[in-house]
Formats: C-alpha cells, structure tokens, sequence
C-alpha cells in the first residue's frame, strides 16, 4: 500500500486529479470506477478544472460507480445517479453511452447485478477504482461482515450508514435502506485502487484499516490484500496512523 499524505484536502484533491489526469492522457479509454460520498466533491472539481482550463478530454473515458440506493429513481436529488451527473459528467465531455451507474429501480436486483458485473467484465477490468471510507469502515456499501470475496448485489445497510446519510433526506422515514453495491472482491479486481479520506472523524477507521488486521469488519482492510493501492489522506485522517513518519518519509525518498 501506498500511503500519501498531504496538508490538507485540497492538496489531496490535486494529488488525486494529477494522477487520474496522466492515467487519462496515457489511455484515452481508460475504464474509471467511480465512488460518491462527499469525500470524492473536490476531485470532481478538480477534474471538472482541468478539463476546462486544460482540455483535459473525456470523451472516450469509461465509467462504473460503486453503488446506488434501491427504490430511489435516478432522477431523484439524493440518488448516486443524480448525484454524478450533477457533481461531474454535466460539467465533462463524458459520451453517456460510457457511464454505468447501478440502477437502484431495476425490477430484478439479482439479474440486474449479475449484468453489472458483466459489463465490467466486457472492458476487462476497471483501471482505476476511487474509493472513500465509511464512518463504519466500508467501501462502496460493503458493511461491517460482507464477505471480503464478494460480488455486485444487493446489501442492506447498517443502522449507523441510514443515520450517517439521514441528514440528506428530510425525514429519517426516506433514508434507503437497501443499496447495490459492488463486492469487495469486484472492487477488488481493479487493477489500481485509490482511497481518499480526509478529516478526524476518518482518523480512527483509517488507521484500522490500514493498520488493522484484515477483517470483513473493516472492508476497506481488504485493500491491505491489493497489489496497487494508493490511499491519498490529509493530516487529520492520518493522525492515528502508527507508521505515520513513515509514511511521509517514504513519499519523500521515492526512487527516482
Ligand atoms: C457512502 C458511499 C461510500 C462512501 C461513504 C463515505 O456509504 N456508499 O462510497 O465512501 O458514503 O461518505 P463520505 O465521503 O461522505 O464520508
């Protein structure tokens, strides 16, 4: 694993974005898994930047995201659906034939899920998965116990993921309980994986997960499993890191 740690988040966005950036110069189809939450916003901007002062192009990029809550049409404000379109491809020359967001109405979730994972496999892999963490240790919304194998599917999630996004929703009554999400073991398949996290209220589960034990309680831990894992965090999301001198040590003594 590779532990970057900046000053703050907006550094941590300009890491992220310069390196997404190069992936996408290099290969033009480049096949992005995307995440929501509101760690991914300032790379979105940043990545919106450099698209427009930059000509950053976009137009033959692929894309998955992680997850979507069921029952919610996209549509819906709250949606990861609406919420992409609003936060990034509105604002990039994305062909919108290449975006694939789970669809959190599909009428049979297990098909459905199935036809997700096969999409992906269509393009091979993902190059570049983003990810951010849950209050509880999740990626995607792999809670607390999914198998650290698992596949694209449906996943109830936890009491403490409904009351983290409540404050989205006007009444707690509306908050989705149920989601698809990608398996750790999809999330898993993509050939690098890029972690953010910024902020205290990270510190703790970020350390757990990367110097925790491996554990379905913790699934972002899997990454610990990943050949290419990047976690990009700023002071405050790493101030529990044991290996915190480390860490910095070693991004400022890369080999040339
Ligand atoms: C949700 C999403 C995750 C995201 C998490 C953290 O659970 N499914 O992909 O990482 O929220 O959200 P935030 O970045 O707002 O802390």
């Amino acid at each position: 694993m590779e532990v970057i740690i900046k000053s703050d988040y907006d550094a941590i966005n300009r890491e992220a974005a310069q390196y997404i950036a190069e992936l996408v110069y290099h290969k033009p189809t480049v096949v992005l898994g995307l995440a929501t939450g509101s760690t991914p916003l300032g790379l979105y901007r940043e990545l919106i930047r450099l698209h427009k002062d930059e000509g950053l192009d976009f137009s033959k990029i692929v894309t998955f995201n992680l997850d979507e809550y069921i029952g919610l049409p996209a549509t819906h404000d709250q949606s990861y659906n609406f919420f992409m379109w609003d936060n990034l491809f509105n604002h990039i020359n994305v062909n919108p034939t290449n975006v694939h967001i789970p669809n959190g109405m599909a009428g049979d979730i297990d098909a459905y899920c199935e036809w997700y994972e096969n999409e992906i496999e269509a393009y091979g892999h993902i190059d570049l998965q983003v990810l951010g963490i849950g209050s509880d240790g999740h990626i995607a919304f792999n809670e607390p116990g999914s198998s650290l194998g698992s596949r694209t599917r449906l996943k109830t999630l936890t009491k403490q993921t409904v009351e983290d996004n409540a404050r989205f929703f006007d009444t707690p009554e509306e908050v989705p309980r149920y989601a698809i999400t990608m398996g750790v073991g999809t999330i898993m398949e993509a050939r690098t994986c890029l972690l953010l996290a910024n902020g205290e209220g990270k510190a703790k589960v970020v350390a757990e997960a990367i110097e925790g034990p491996v554990t379905a309680m913790v699934t972002a831990s899997a990454l610990q499993l990943h050949q290419d894992s990047i976690l990009i965090l700023d002071d405050a999301a790493a101030s529990k890191l044991k290996q915190y001198d480390y860490y910095k040590w070693v991004y400022d003594n890369k080999p040339e």
